[in-house]
């Protein structure tokens, strides 16, 4: 039989779902796109509809692999979104709660205690964004959920458990997702029993911790019945992953409904202590995880959708360039869209959005330039804490995402940081490093080399503005930040 020449990755995501079929230098052969509702019960609590994830993801695979011969199916997905459902029927029991919802504040303080041991044995900070006290909320106020999930009758997963089960019908996640439950010992890749018991989690409904590119099963039915499901990858972790940032002190960040900066910290997990989170990068088979640190920003490309969508300022998220590009600065103005609570480096869940500066002068194009810039000057801020937190200097970073193709915000990020900034000719990272861990799984690529071979630039800038203007902005842009706190 002739070898099948493509792999296909599902990239589940916020907003959307995808699926892109690569060829063997990593190249875009076929692509598919369907957005799924965002559900908004609530100030401050975030929804999803699993079951219409799933009906979603099924439809872009048929649609993007039509007519190719799929040799292996990777996994990537929005993290510590959390789905429970029922082992028997395949039906989610709730909707989804999604990584940006702030409800378990209250069950985040009922650990406050413990908060040292916590993040030395999962590397996080307690925060509303991890999936463990998200699914505890569930478990007390789902009826009955408790009870049920003590017989085993309902599983918990994060996204890529949730696919990877009604893909295969086996009930695993890899370690880069459970990395993000604060359930997992980072050490041991493993539930954490004393986690489990302080949070109150039945192990009979946890899936089973794999590495991020192992074959987990085939698909049962449909068109791809027999195409091994052979990697996943938080999203985050497969655009490091895709970028082929596999040396200690590699990394890159990812500008979509938020930001995440990944460097890659090698075979010991490293613990910050300026407001990073520790993480497990990738995990290859039998071999040991690669850590990294990383700084999440809640709500960059989200700012610029809250732009078109709230107040109507542009109609689409390609018009913000243009109008931002109509002055030539902000006027003053700052934007801090703290929706969810400020994460890396502050991690202030009584943050919430401000907009600093407002003078008559203010037009609608300053604020476009003031909400692209938030998205810099965030960056500025993790950037600096990597710095301060390891000896690895950044000295150009890569990026990727749906942002990217904004060059203004790309010049912008450079003046900034004061730092080179590359983009590659491939900036759909996420898929490529989903498909990369599913390829490497099956053999159809041998080792991380022949992956580190397909990355090439596409686009270079470098910093413009003089250094008193950028240390002037940021001096505005931290009064900014400080307006944000205490608020709730
Ligand atoms: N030209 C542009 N300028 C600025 N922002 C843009 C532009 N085009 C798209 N965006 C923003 O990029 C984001 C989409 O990027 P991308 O598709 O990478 O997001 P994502 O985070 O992967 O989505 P998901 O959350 O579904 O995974 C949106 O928030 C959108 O507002
Ligand atoms: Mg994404």
């Amino acid at each position: 039989m002739a070898r099948m020449p493509y792999v296909a990755a599902i990239d589940q995501g916020t907003t959307s779902s995808r699926c892109i079929v690569f060829d063997e230098s990593g190249g875009i052969v076929g692509t598919a796109r369907r957005e799924h509702r965002q559900r908004y019960p609530r100030p401050g609590w975030v929804e999803h509809d699993a079951a219409e994830i799933w009906a979603n993801v099924q439809a872009v695979v048929d649609e993007a692999t039509a007519g190719y011969d799929v040799a292996a199916l990777g996994i990537t997905n929005q993290r510590e979104t959390t789905v429970v459902w029922d082992r028997a029927t395949g039906a989610p029991v709730h909707n989804a709660i999604v990584w940006q919802d702030t409800r378990t504040e209250p069950i985040l303080r009922t650990l406050a205690d413990r908060e040292d041991d916590i993040k030395r044995i999962t590397g996080l900070p307690l925060a509303t964004y991890f999936a463990g006290p998200k699914l505890r909320w569930l478990l007390d106020n789902v009826d009955g959920l408790r009870d049920r999930a003590g017989r085993g009758e309902v599983l918990f997963g994060t996204v890529d458990s949730w696919l990877i089960w009604k893909l295969t019908g086996r009930h695993v996640t890899d370690v880069t997702n459970a990395s993000r439950t604060l359930l997992m010992d980072l050490r041991t890749l493993d539930w954490n029993p004393d986690l489990l018991d302080a949070l109150g989690i039945p192990a009979a409904m946890l899936p089973e911790i794999r590495p991020s590119a192992e074959v987990y099963g085939t698909v049962r039915g449909g068109r791809m019945d027999g195409v091994p499901v052979a990697g996943a990858l938080g999203d985050q972790q497969a655009a490091l992953f895709g970028q082929a940032c596999f040396q200690p002190g590699e990394g890159k960040c990812t500008y979509g409904t938020g930001s995440f900066l990944l460097v890659n910290t090698g075979a010991t997990p490293v613990v910050s202590s300026h407001g990073l989170l520790t993480t497990v990068g990738y995990q290859v088979g039998a071999q040991p995880p690669a850590y990294a640190l990383e700084g999440s920003i809640a709500v960059t490309g989200a700012l610029v959708q809250w732009l078109r969508d709230n107040l109507g300022l542009i109609a689409g998220a390609d018009e913000i360039e243009a109008l931002a590009a109509s002055v030539a600065d902000n006027g003053g103005c700052y934007i801090v869209p703290a929706f969810s609570g400020l994460f890396a480096p502050h991690w202030r869940g009584d943050a919430r959005g401000v907009i600093a500066g407002l003078t008559g002068y203010i037009t609608k194009a300053h604020l476009a330039r003031a909400a692209l810039e938030a998205s810099a000057w965030q960056t500025r801020e993790v950037v600096e804490a990597m710095d301060a937190d390891t000896d690895v200097a950044l000295r150009r970073l890569r990026v990727d995402g749906g942002m990217t193709v904004n060059n203004l915000l790309m010049q912008c990020l450079s003046d900034v940081l004061d730092l080179p900034v590359v983009r590659p000719r491939v900036t759909e990272t996420t898929c490529l490093g989903a498909a990369y861990a599913a390829g490497l799984a099956v053999g159809f690529w041998p080792d991380l080399d022949a992956l580190r071979a397909h990355w090439r630039p596409d686009a270079q800038w470098e910093p413009t503005i003089d250094k008193a203007r950028r240390e002037r902005e940021w001096t505005q842009w931290r009064k900014a930040v400080a307006r944000t706190l205490d608020w709730v």
